[in-house]
């Protein structure tokens, strides 16, 4: 982080007193009641985003929150917990929530609301206890937060359905928010979505997908449709090809026995990756407003070509350069076939887009950690400069860069100095830190902020998730077992991956690059 930034930062977390920044309001005065008090997401994410709200001033003074898991404890036991976990992520270098000082006191109005709640997720008893609690404490606006393994997602909605917990009255707002993975095929997610919408109306429901949850994910709206350079050449008529990359250094990170269950193409593809295939691809919505972005964004989903065996490569990491294999790793089968790597030919089937691929990819242990959005334009018509054929010049690639690097690169042609008229490619490069202080955010803030103020512009709508899995589910259940190719771990990927690619006589963009070299 850059000094100035870094300052900004500090001087933020150690202030006493919050104000929220002009323009925003504190969230309402409401209950957050997280299902799985004791799990990682709340530990990690929920607190860590839940004191970054309320060091910018923007939660309520009156917002208990109350923490359900299973097994019997003190408050106070899980509050010191919590309180540790935070300090440990805060001295962290390496974390996103790395603070050179916490504001305490913006910890203590959270800490002081925790009050943790035995029970069990799925009996009676519990949700017959916790109505009792919300009505002692007579909240009117509720946020069930399931932090909880999917299989618990139904039976928590049912029950809170069937305690009346979800019941809206007097004006108050009852919410329900659920974490990934919804569902695990189209099948599975319109079963959820059944479940869960018998006991809950649509707009009560909000469906996390923490990649909206980034600033440079939000921010691909606002340079498409704030800049009047960009939207003349995004379209088919310009632009030759989409590169969506996720590409990840660590392995499965102990989680193993999910992985098994889930694999690379499951995890990230028709939610993470589709997000942002939706950001880019989605016409220009008339307005902000929740309704009017999501039905851009399921347009495009709808427009999805089916994927087919053939548009698809899998891969799984073998020992190599960073470690050993993921058949090494604990909790996966010696013989595992499932996928760590996954890479996809999609195409949009809309005037905009018809033609147009949008290549996807995702692996674990891989060179680089990297997520980014590469539009490549179509090359120039004809061969203008002497000794330098068109097919030679670099096209232009204009690169929305989401994680780690937060920024934009735009690679272009101009005259290599010097006497002969002789083209060389260059890139230009822009970066968040360069011009916005950095601020403390884990990716949950503006997510957890926008569902208590009642906003679902960044969260999942059923039809939507439908229409993701509903174009992947060829590939989910295919007729004959895809194959899954090794790669080595530190490597860039299986060879089959590129053969996808060198079909349509294109390349993947390397994952390492020199610094501002196109
Ligand atoms: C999660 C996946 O949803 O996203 C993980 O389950 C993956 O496997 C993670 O590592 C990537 O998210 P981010 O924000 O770290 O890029």
């Amino acid at each position: 982080m850059p000094n100035d930034a870094k300052d900004a930062n500090d001087a933020k977390n150690s202030k006493d007193t919050a104000a929220p920044p002009a323009g925003k309001r504190p969230a309402p005065p409401c209950t957050l009641v997280i299902f799985g008090a004791g799990g990682d997401l709340t530990r990690r994410l929920l607190m860590p985003a839940l004191y970054n709200l309320s060091a910018d001033g923007l939660l309520d003074d009156d917002m208990p929150i109350i923490g359900v898991n299973h097994g019997e404890r003190e408050t106070s036991e899980w509050r010191d917990e919590l309180t540790a976990s935070l300090r440990k992520f805060a001295a962290d270098k390496a974390s996103t929530f790395h603070t050179s000082k916490l504001n305490e006191d913006a910890w203590n109005r959270i800490a002081q609301k925790l009050e943790y709640f035995a029970g069990e997720f799925a009996e009676d008893e519990t949700f017959a206890r916790l109505g009792k609690r919300l009505a002692e404490l007579k909240s009117r606006n509720v946020v069930f937060y399931l932090a909880v393994s999917a299989r618990f997602f139904a039976p928590i909605a049912e029950h809170l359905g069937r305690a009346g917990l979800l019941k809206e009255e007097n004006g108050g707002f009852r919410r329900l928010v659920i974490e990934k993975p919804f569902g695990n095929d189209l099948a599975s997610a319109q079963a959820l979505n059944r479940s869960i919408l018998a006991y809950a109306d649509e707009s009560q429901v909000y469906r996390i997908d923490h990649f909206l949850g980034k600033d440079t994910v939000q921010s691909i709206l606002a340079v498409r449709f704030a800049n009047a350079m960009f939207e003349p050449v995004w379209r088919r008529e310009f632009i030759d090809s989409v590169q969506i990359t996720a590409a990840e250094t660590i392995g499965v990170e102990g989680r193993g026995s999910f992985y098994e269950q889930t694999g690379a193409f499951r995890d990230m593809l028709p939610n993470h990756l589709f997000q942002l295939l939706g950001m880019v691809a989605m016409e220009p919505p008339n307005s902000f407003d929740a309704e009017s972005v999501r039905d851009k964004k399921a347009e495009v989903f709808d427009a999805i070509q089916p994927l087919g065996p053939n548009d698809v490569v899998f891969g799984q990491y073998e020992t190599g350069p960073a470690g050993p294999g993921y058949r090494d790793e604990p909790g996966v089968a010696k013989d595992s076939r499932i996928e760590t790597y996954a890479a996809a030919r999609v195409y949009v089937e809309n005037w905009r887009w018809a033609g147009v691929p949008f290549y996807l990819r995702t692996g674990k242990r891989l060179t680089e950690r990297r997520t980014e959005i590469s539009v490549q334009l179509k090359a120039v018509p004809f061969r203008l400069f002497r000794d330098t054929p068109v097919d030679a010049l670099t096209p232009n690639v204009y690169t929305l860069r989401i994680d780690p690097a937060h920024g934009t690169t735009f690679d272009f042609n101009v005259k290599v100095p010097g006497p002969v008229m002789q083209v060389g490619a260059v890139r230009s490069t822009f970066d968040y830190g360069d011009f916005f202080a950095e601020r403390a955010n884990v990716g949950y803030e503006t997510l957890l902020y926008d569902c208590m103020l009642g906003d679902p512009t960044l969260f999942q709508r059923a039809d939507s998730i439908e229409t993701a899995w509903a174009a992947v589910d060829r590939v989910l259940h295919p007729e004959a077992e895809l194959p899954v190719h090794g790669y080595a771990a530190g490597s860039a990927g299986p060879e089959e991956a590129d053969r996808l690619l060198a079909e349509d006589g294109r390349a993947w963009r390397p994952l390492t690059d020199a610094k501002n070299k196109p």
